[in-house]
Protein backbone atom coordinates (compact mmCIF):
# COMPACT_ATOMS: atom_id res chain seq x y z
CA UNK A 1 0.00 0.00 0.00
CA UNK A 2 1.08 2.97 -1.04
CA UNK A 3 1.67 6.06 2.03
CA UNK A 4 -1.39 7.87 2.51
CA UNK A 5 -1.25 11.79 2.38
CA UNK A 6 -3.28 14.26 2.93
CA UNK A 7 -6.12 15.29 1.14
CA UNK A 8 -6.06 11.27 -0.35
CA UNK A 9 -9.20 9.12 0.57
CA UNK A 10 -9.37 7.36 3.56
CA UNK A 11 -9.52 3.77 2.37
CA UNK A 12 -12.21 1.89 3.27
CA UNK A 13 -12.36 -1.59 4.94
CA UNK A 14 -14.42 -3.70 6.71
CA UNK A 15 -13.34 -5.40 9.98
CA UNK A 16 -13.41 -7.17 13.02
CA UNK A 17 -13.76 -5.32 16.14
CA UNK A 18 -14.46 -4.90 19.87
CA UNK A 19 -17.76 -4.30 18.87
CA UNK A 20 -18.20 -6.61 16.16
CA UNK A 21 -18.04 -6.01 11.97
CA UNK A 22 -17.22 -2.64 11.45
CA UNK A 23 -17.09 -0.65 7.83
CA UNK A 24 -15.28 2.54 8.30
CA UNK A 25 -17.44 4.77 5.80
CA UNK A 26 -20.70 2.85 7.36
CA UNK A 27 -19.54 3.36 11.15
CA UNK A 28 -18.27 7.39 10.45
CA UNK A 29 -21.73 8.11 8.22
CA UNK A 30 -21.54 11.81 7.90
CA UNK A 31 -19.04 12.29 10.88
CA UNK A 32 -15.37 13.35 11.54
CA UNK A 33 -13.02 10.61 12.44
CA UNK A 34 -9.97 9.42 13.93
CA UNK A 35 -8.22 6.30 13.55
CA UNK A 36 -5.19 5.40 15.74
CA UNK A 37 -2.98 2.55 15.95
CA UNK A 38 -1.79 0.69 18.82
CA UNK A 39 1.23 -1.85 18.88
CA UNK A 40 -0.63 -4.73 20.24
CA UNK A 41 -3.19 -5.72 23.63
CA UNK A 42 -1.58 -5.43 26.88
CA UNK A 43 1.04 -2.87 26.90
CA UNK A 44 1.70 -0.27 29.42
CA UNK A 45 1.52 2.60 26.91
CA UNK A 46 -1.55 1.80 24.63
CA UNK A 47 -3.05 0.85 28.21
CA UNK A 48 -2.72 4.86 29.24
CA UNK A 49 -4.07 6.23 25.67
CA UNK A 50 -6.95 3.87 25.57
CA UNK A 51 -7.90 5.06 28.78
CA UNK A 52 -7.29 8.54 28.08
CA UNK A 53 -9.20 8.51 24.73
CA UNK A 54 -12.23 7.29 26.52
CA UNK A 55 -12.13 9.56 29.31
CA UNK A 56 -12.02 12.44 26.62
CA UNK A 57 -15.14 11.08 24.09
CA UNK A 58 -17.05 13.44 25.44
CA UNK A 59 -15.17 16.01 23.50
CA UNK A 60 -14.90 14.10 20.72
CA UNK A 61 -18.15 13.76 20.34
CA UNK A 62 -18.67 17.66 21.18
CA UNK A 63 -17.01 18.29 17.56
CA UNK A 64 -18.72 15.20 15.80
CA UNK A 65 -15.75 13.06 15.90
CA UNK A 66 -15.87 9.36 15.79
CA UNK A 67 -12.98 7.53 17.27
CA UNK A 68 -11.54 4.41 15.85
CA UNK A 69 -8.35 2.45 17.71
CA UNK A 70 -6.86 -0.53 16.34
CA UNK A 71 -4.33 -3.33 17.34
CA UNK A 72 -3.38 -5.77 15.89
CA UNK A 73 -4.85 -8.57 17.91
CA UNK A 74 -7.85 -10.51 18.26
CA UNK A 75 -11.38 -9.22 19.32
CA UNK A 76 -11.42 -12.05 22.33
CA UNK A 77 -7.65 -10.52 23.53
CA UNK A 78 -9.19 -6.77 23.17
CA UNK A 79 -11.98 -7.75 24.88
CA UNK A 80 -9.80 -9.27 27.65
CA UNK A 81 -7.35 -5.93 27.91
CA UNK A 82 -10.34 -3.64 27.73
CA UNK A 83 -11.42 -5.16 31.44
CA UNK A 84 -7.63 -4.07 32.25
CA UNK A 85 -8.23 -0.56 30.81
CA UNK A 86 -11.50 -0.02 32.74
CA UNK A 87 -10.29 -0.83 35.57
CA UNK A 88 -6.92 0.24 35.96
CA UNK A 89 -7.68 3.85 33.81
CA UNK A 90 -10.77 3.80 35.91
CA UNK A 91 -13.26 4.40 32.96
CA UNK A 92 -15.32 2.70 30.28
CA UNK A 93 -13.64 2.28 27.02
CA UNK A 94 -16.62 3.55 24.59
CA UNK A 95 -15.61 3.38 20.96
CA UNK A 96 -14.43 0.16 19.13
CA UNK A 97 -11.26 -0.99 18.82
CA UNK A 98 -10.46 -2.83 15.68
CA UNK A 99 -9.32 -6.60 15.98
CA UNK A 100 -6.47 -6.78 12.81
CA UNK A 101 -4.91 -10.08 14.04
CA UNK A 102 -3.99 -10.58 10.14
CA UNK A 103 -2.79 -6.92 10.02
CA UNK A 104 -4.92 -6.44 6.98
CA UNK A 105 -5.89 -2.90 7.90
CA UNK A 106 -2.37 -2.19 9.29
CA UNK A 107 -1.39 -2.14 5.85
CA UNK A 108 -4.12 -0.69 4.17
CA UNK A 109 -3.13 2.15 6.06
CA UNK A 110 0.80 1.89 6.01
CA UNK A 111 0.59 1.76 10.10
CA UNK A 112 3.57 -1.14 10.17
CA UNK A 113 7.32 0.84 9.50
CA UNK A 114 9.58 -2.58 9.37
CA UNK A 115 12.30 0.06 10.36
CA UNK A 116 10.77 0.39 13.43
CA UNK A 117 9.34 -3.32 13.83
CA UNK A 118 8.56 -5.77 11.69
CA UNK A 119 4.80 -6.82 13.41
CA UNK A 120 3.86 -4.31 15.21
CA UNK A 121 2.18 -1.10 14.76
CA UNK A 122 3.42 2.35 14.91
CA UNK A 123 1.16 4.82 16.88
CA UNK A 124 -0.53 6.22 13.62
CA UNK A 125 -3.38 8.63 13.38
CA UNK A 126 -5.43 9.75 10.58
CA UNK A 127 -8.36 12.43 10.85
CA UNK A 128 -10.68 12.05 8.53
CA UNK A 129 -13.03 14.74 7.61
CA UNK A 130 -17.04 13.73 6.68
CA UNK A 131 -16.07 13.72 2.64
CA UNK A 132 -13.70 10.97 3.72
CA UNK A 133 -10.75 12.97 2.80
CA UNK A 134 -7.65 12.66 5.52
CA UNK A 135 -6.94 15.65 6.86
CA UNK A 136 -4.22 15.12 8.73
CA UNK A 137 -1.47 12.43 9.83
CA UNK A 138 0.66 11.82 12.69
CA UNK A 139 3.21 8.61 13.47
CA UNK A 140 4.48 8.70 17.10
CA UNK A 141 6.74 5.32 17.89
CA UNK A 142 6.10 2.61 20.34
CA UNK A 143 7.40 4.59 23.12
CA UNK A 144 5.63 7.85 22.92
CA UNK A 145 2.20 8.13 24.05
CA UNK A 146 0.20 10.56 22.37
CA UNK A 147 -1.05 13.97 23.67
CA UNK A 148 -4.95 13.43 23.08
CA UNK A 149 -5.36 17.62 23.90
CA UNK A 150 -3.11 18.23 20.93
CA UNK A 151 -5.74 15.34 18.65
CA UNK A 152 -8.47 17.81 19.91
CA UNK A 153 -6.39 21.20 19.01
CA UNK A 154 -5.52 20.12 15.75
CA UNK A 155 -9.16 18.99 15.22
CA UNK A 156 -10.15 22.66 16.26
CA UNK A 157 -7.80 24.24 13.53
CA UNK A 158 -8.71 21.61 10.74
CA UNK A 159 -12.60 22.11 11.45
CA UNK A 160 -12.34 26.12 11.84
CA UNK A 161 -10.25 26.43 8.73
CA UNK A 162 -12.53 23.82 6.72
CA UNK A 163 -15.44 26.70 7.13
CA UNK A 164 -13.54 29.68 7.07
CA UNK A 165 -10.79 31.29 4.89
CA UNK A 166 -8.36 31.24 7.59
CA UNK A 167 -5.58 29.70 8.82
CA UNK A 168 -4.42 28.90 12.50
CA UNK A 169 -0.42 29.96 13.86
CA UNK A 170 1.68 28.29 16.11
CA UNK A 171 0.57 26.98 19.51
CA UNK A 172 -3.58 28.12 18.16
CA UNK A 173 -6.17 27.42 20.61
CA UNK A 174 -9.53 27.33 20.04
CA UNK A 175 -10.60 31.14 20.91
CA UNK A 176 -7.01 32.98 19.87
CA UNK A 177 -6.54 35.25 17.35
CA UNK A 178 -6.39 33.28 13.75
CA UNK A 179 -4.34 33.99 10.44
CA UNK A 180 -5.95 35.93 7.27
CA UNK A 181 -5.64 33.31 4.63
CA UNK A 182 -3.41 34.21 1.97
CA UNK A 183 -5.35 34.29 -0.91
CA UNK A 184 -7.81 37.03 0.44
CA UNK A 185 -6.64 40.66 -0.13
CA UNK A 186 -6.58 42.64 3.50
CA UNK A 187 -9.45 44.81 1.51
CA UNK A 188 -11.87 41.82 1.09
CA UNK A 189 -10.70 40.59 4.64
CA UNK A 190 -11.84 43.44 6.54
CA UNK A 191 -15.69 42.87 4.76
CA UNK A 192 -15.36 38.80 5.40
CA UNK A 193 -14.25 39.44 9.30
CA UNK A 194 -16.23 41.66 11.03
CA UNK A 195 -14.25 41.12 14.71
CA UNK A 196 -11.80 43.50 12.57
CA UNK A 197 -8.27 42.64 10.88
CA UNK A 198 -5.21 43.97 12.02
CA UNK A 199 -2.32 43.92 9.19
CA UNK A 200 1.40 43.00 10.92
CA UNK A 201 2.74 42.48 7.51
CA UNK A 202 1.45 42.57 3.84
CA UNK A 203 1.46 38.68 4.45
CA UNK A 204 0.78 38.36 8.32
CA UNK A 205 -3.06 39.84 8.78
CA UNK A 206 -4.93 38.79 12.24
CA UNK A 207 -8.15 38.45 13.18
CA UNK A 208 -10.03 37.04 15.83
CA UNK A 209 -11.59 33.66 16.10
CA UNK A 210 -14.65 34.08 14.21
CA UNK A 211 -16.07 30.91 15.78
CA UNK A 212 -15.13 32.38 19.52
C1 LIG B 1 3.38 0.19 25.03
O1 LIG B 1 2.23 0.40 24.60
O2 LIG B 1 3.67 0.42 26.18
C2 LIG B 1 4.46 -0.30 24.12
C3 LIG B 1 4.15 -1.13 23.06
C4 LIG B 1 5.17 -1.61 22.26
C5 LIG B 1 6.48 -1.21 22.50
C6 LIG B 1 6.76 -0.34 23.55
C7 LIG B 1 5.75 0.11 24.36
Amino acid sequence: MATIRLGDKAPDFTADSSMGTINLYDYLGDSWGILFSHPADFTPVCTTELGTASKFKNEFDKRNVKMLALSVDGAASHAEWIKDINEVQNTTVNFPIIADEDKKVSHLYDMIHPNADNNLTVRSVFIIAPDKSVKLTLTYPASTGRNFYELLRVIDSLQLTAYHKVATPANWEHGKDVVVSPAISTAVAKEMFPKGVTEIKPYLRMTPDPTA
